[in-house]
């Protein structure tokens, strides 16, 4: 019987899975750094590392019992070996080669983007995974990415990505900006929610009519608004973060980041549709922690239903770093025989996912 043992930690989510041959989440297991980040302001990749090393084995002896499974019941190892942080990756990376060479069992290093693309196939619910289609586009949004990708018969090829900032990214900024925090994504969304997009930014476009993503110059067109409202912009000073109560939040700032999240979401509509208008496809995965975007949710249903695509979206435990997508992308690639460099994969924190066989 197969079970694939996942472990992720690319960044600051220190995670492992199991995973039955179908697909099945077994258990997971995700433990965040955040906290040991925020007074940063963002992610310290040494003490995303140091973390990764101390959270390890207790959570993969969590992961086996929560699992009722034994390490001996794994047939099959995956780990994220990148892109990523090159110090947080070793950790896990070489956790898994030793289980896997100490079972005896394959190992699979898996492309966290790749993982990512084919987490909305997971089922939360104790089900099986749905089978991977031959042909689907996918559009992951998180902190560090903005990339649409189509997967066709076995390869992929990038269509789009970020120029400056990815999504996740500009909502970080925002927040920091507004002093409401860091991650920004979740207060940003929620205060967006309660405004009303008055005034709206434009969606970019590019002079060469690329289909790439920008979102440098919605941040920069907020900070001046924020300027204006009479909000000087936070210096990003650790000192600096958290200085406003969310509840405290003023309509014109919540009006002001609708506004930001109008923009944000309808520039991602706006490459999505370019892009099925010119290579129409069937299915469309949106992935990543910015899928967690209640209006880019919403508003991704509807577009769906207009333009007969099928949109997939993971449920909201999947959206943000986690084993169990790198060991659903592990068992993928292990069944269809393209297990890469195996154990002789290295950590990589730029690896072109296109590049890969
Ligand atoms: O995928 P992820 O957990 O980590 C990586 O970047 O790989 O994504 C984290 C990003 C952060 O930038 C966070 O602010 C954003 O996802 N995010 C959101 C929401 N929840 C998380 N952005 C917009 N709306 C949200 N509800
Ligand atoms: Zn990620």
């Amino acid at each position: 019987m197969t079970l694939v043992l996942g472990i992720e930690t690319s960044c600051d989510e220190t995670s492992l899975a199991l995973l039955a041959g179908d697909g099945r989440i077994v258990s997971s297991v995700v433990a965040s750094q955040v906290e040991a980040h925020r007074r940063f302001g963002g992610v310290v990749p040494e003490i995303a590392a140091r973390a990764h090393l101390s959270n390890l084995p207790p959570l993969l002896d969590r992961t086996l019992e929560e699992g009722g499974a034994s390490l001996h019941d794994v047939t099959l190892v995956a780990a994220t070996a990148g892109p990523g942080l090159v110090g947080a990756l070793l950790v896990g990376l070489s956790e898994a080669k030793g289980i896997a060479l100490g079972l005896g069992v394959p190992f699979v290093p898996v492309h966290h983007i790749e993982a990512h693309c084919l987490s909305p196939f997971l089922d939360n619910s104790g089900g099986a995974a749905r089978p991977v289609p031959d042909d689907f586009a996918a559009l992951v949004v998180s902190g560090g990415h903005t990339h649409l990708y189509r997967f066709q018969r076995g390869r992929t090829a990038l269509r789009a990505r970020t120029r400056d900032d990815a999504a996740g990214e500009a909502y970080d900024k925002v927040a920091k900006m507004a002093g409401l925090g860091y991650p920004g994504g979740p207060v940003v969304d929620r205060l967006a929610r309660s405004g009303r997009a008055k005034e709206p930014f434009a969606v970019p476009r590019f002079s060469d009519s690329s289909p790439d993503f920008s979102f440098s110059g919605l941040k920069t067109a907020v900070r001046d608004r924020l300027a204006s409202l009479g909000r000087a912009p936070q210096t990003g000073l650790p000192d600096a973060l958290r200085t406003l109560n969310e509840a405290a939040a003023p309509a014109p700032l919540r009006d002001l980041l609708a506004a930001f999240q109008e923009a944000a979401v309808a520039q991602l509509l706006d490459r999505l549709s370019r892009l099925v208008d010119t290579e129409p496809f069937a299915v469309l995965t949106v992935s990543g922690g910015v899928a967690a975007n209640s209006l880019l949710r919403e508003r991704l249903a509807a577009w769906g239903r207009t333009r007969r695509v099928e949109v997939l979206l993971p449920h909201l435990s999947l959206t943000g770093d986690n084993a169990a997508m790198i060991a659903f992308a592990g068992l993928v690639r292990f069944r269809s025989g393209k297990t890469g460099e195996g154990l002789a994969a290295i950590a990589r924190s730029r690896w072109p996912l296109e590049s890969l066989e």
